[in-house]
């Protein structure tokens, strides 16, 4: 028997046991007859006591170090009044060895487990074994097993089925490049990863497994971020016989409860807000706004219409847009720091950030722009945009997307100098009412905004052929905190609408049919009405667990360069398997 209990267990009902641990030595403090060993397992950590009088049981603890994997057997006893620890569950005892062995010995690790932080990520990922070791990744590791336990058991008393789709499946292009897998006995044909099960669950529907989900992993070999990895998971869902309110309502529900029972420190207002796509960029210049704090644009070329100022007059000419943001309180900024911003707006695409400082004790306002404008133009900005003594008003004069884009980072970047957002909150929302198509201008054509299989808005049919921008989809975005954290949709259905849309996207029946002939051969043996949607786990838990990268929630993430440092994946292989697969580098 290696343990009769684990290093987190014993409590003072434990006294006068004997027991025995095994686990790491996660820190060791020698007094010469005394040595106190911290016990690690991933349960807690357990004091150990040496005492010289049990001299075999002194001489492991004398020889052992960080990391070696030990077995002591001993007796529990309470822990001196002046020695409790309330901030650990075995704080109030201790364990007096009486026999002790090395299991394994270790060498000096290249982290220290007992204290997080300060190493470059690098070598955490390198050694993730030891980094996994650490009270950090044990709390979002386990985190992220609740989140997905609870998921499971949410959709199975809902009547789900947990049902798995391939990894080996055909490449049909999507929104992002597929991961392709050689087939070594047809020479010269690939396989795809799934960059989502998406086609299988429509599939399924027309199966009628009316109510399927899965813990779905997905690959895209796409550019990676905080929020992006090249594989991840979905709870991937789909239903039958539902509209779009019967799916928002369920994830309302899932996630309302999820989250009361995995974070029940955190605050979740309910119902979700709602907001339309086109007034998500009207107001907040992004799809996926945090809406824990205000901080609203504020539209200004009907004020500006008439403008002499060239940079504000030139945008209006050209389609575009002047907005604003109001940061609160920031009037004081230096030229340096109003500089850092431009830079930061710079990043965003725009050219140049227009700014005006009001001065907190009502003197002259500073700005780049002022000597610009018009008589009054100024005043009737500082008003529009609610301007205080003290604020800081940011203006950007460009394309829409480049607008919107500046705007949200500027609203991000002070929504967190200020501290808007309250880390204790979980505000979910819903992006709705999305295009169906988005104009490719590079290519001169129409692309499916979420994938070819959503279904239009039935108002909007008629504009499929009139004014194909204008139709929206029924399509919703779940958004948590400032970031996308599930997209789905409510599929089409109808062999003639789909063939309407893959009219308009440009693809031909040929096309169709070679890429995706087994969908629309399968729609016509009876399609259920049916939609889902897929939110992702690692962001979700990123979020759950204050953490800033979806790396953090994974136990053994891809680096921004898409590499696995730990194994020094991806490597070359040697000849006689690319021979095998009919491959020759060029
Ligand atoms: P979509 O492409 O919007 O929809 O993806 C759904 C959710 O998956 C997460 N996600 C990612 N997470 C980590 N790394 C990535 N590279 C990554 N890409 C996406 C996001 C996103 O919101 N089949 C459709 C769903 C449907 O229509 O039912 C789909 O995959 O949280």
């Amino acid at each position: 028997m290696f343990r009769s209990h684990t290093c987190g267990e014993l409590r003072p009902e434990h006294v006068g046991q004997t027991i025995t641990l095994s686990g790491w030595v996660h820190r060791r403090r020698d007094h010469g007859e005394l040595i106190f060993i911290d016990l690690r397992d991933r349960y807690g950590i357990t004091q150990v006591v040496f005492d010289s009088a049990t001299a075999q049981a002194h001489e492991v603890a004398e020889g052992a170090r960080s990391e070696f994997v030990l077995q002591v057997t001993g007796r529990v006893r309470p822990r001196p009044p002046e020695a409790v620890n309330p901030n650990l569950a075995t704080g109030a005892i201790e364990v007096v060895a009486l026999e002790a062995q090395v299991l394994n010995p270790a060498r000096t690790t290249p982290i220290y487990i007992a204290q997080e932080g300060g190493e470059d990520e690098a070598v955490r990922l390198k050694y993730r074994y030891l980094d996994l070791r650490r009270e950090r990744m044990q709390r979002n590791l386990i985190l992220r097993h609740r989140v997905i336990k609870f998921m499971r058991d949410f959709l199975d008393d809902e009547g789900f089925l947990e049902i798995e789709t391939p990894i080996l499946i055909k490449s049909t292009p999507e929104g992002a490049r597929d991961y392709l897998v050689p087939s070594r006995v047809h020479p010269g044909k690939f396989y795809a990863l799934p960059q989502s099960p998406q086609q299988l669950k429509q599939l399924l529907m027309v199966a009628g497994y009316d109510r399927y989900f899965q813990i779905a992993r997905c690959f895209r070999d796409e550019d990676l971020r905080a929020d992006r990895q090249p594989e991840f998971t979905q709870l991937d869902m789909e239903l039958s016989f539902v509209d779009q309110e019967d799916v928002l309502q369920l994830i309302e529900r899932l996630f309302t409860e999820l989250c009361r029972s995995v974070v029940p420190h955190k605050h979740v207002p309910t119902p979700f807000r709602r907001l339309t796509y086109a007034e998500a960029m009207e107001r907040y210049g992004s799809d996926k706004p945090d809406l824990r704090y205000d901080l609203e644009l504020v539209s200004l070329g009907d004020l500006l219409a008439g403008t002499p100022f060239q940079v504000f007059k030139g945008a209006l000419e050209s389609g575009g847009q002047i907005k604003g943001l109001r940061a609160p309180g920031c009037g004081g900024y230096s030229r340096k720091q109003i500089d850092e911003l431009t830079d930061l707006a710079r990043g965003g695409g725009a050219r140049g950030l227009a700014w005006a400082a009001l001065p907190a004790d009502g003197g002259e306002i500073r700005s780049s722009f002022a000597k610009n404008l018009g008589a009054g133009e100024l005043q009737a900005i500082v008003e529009r945009m609610g301007g205080q003594p003290g604020d800081l008003l940011l203006l950007v004069a460009d394309k829409p997307s480049v607008v919107a884009t500046t705007l949200d980072k500027l609203r991000r970047e002070f929504g967190a100098r200020l501290g808007l957002a309250d880390p204790a909150t979980l505000h979910f929302s819903w992006i709705v009412d999305f295009p169906l198509v988005d104009w490719n201008a590079d290519e001169g054509r129409w692309d499916a905004v979420h994938h070819p299989f959503t279904a239009p808005q039935d108002a909007d049919m008629a504009l499929m052929d009139s004014d194909p921008g204008k139709v929206r989809a029924k399509a919703y975005d779940l958004v948590l905190n400032g970031y996308e954290v599930g997209g789905g949709s409510i599929r089409i259905h109808r062999r003639d609408v789909q063939q309407k849309l893959f009219d308009l996207l440009g693809i031909s029946p040929e096309t169709a049919m070679a890429q995706f002939g087994h969908m629309l051969e399968a729609f016509e043996y009876g399609a259920p009405p049916h939609g889902g949607i897929a939110p992702g786990i690692d962001r979700i838990v990123m979020i759950l667990a204050d953490e800033s990268t979806i790396r953090e929630v994974m136990a053994f993430p891809k680096t921004q360069q898409a590499i696995d440092l730990m194994t020094a994946a991806p490597s070359s292989v040697d000849e006689r398997q690319l021979k095998d697969l009919h491959i020759a580098l060029r």
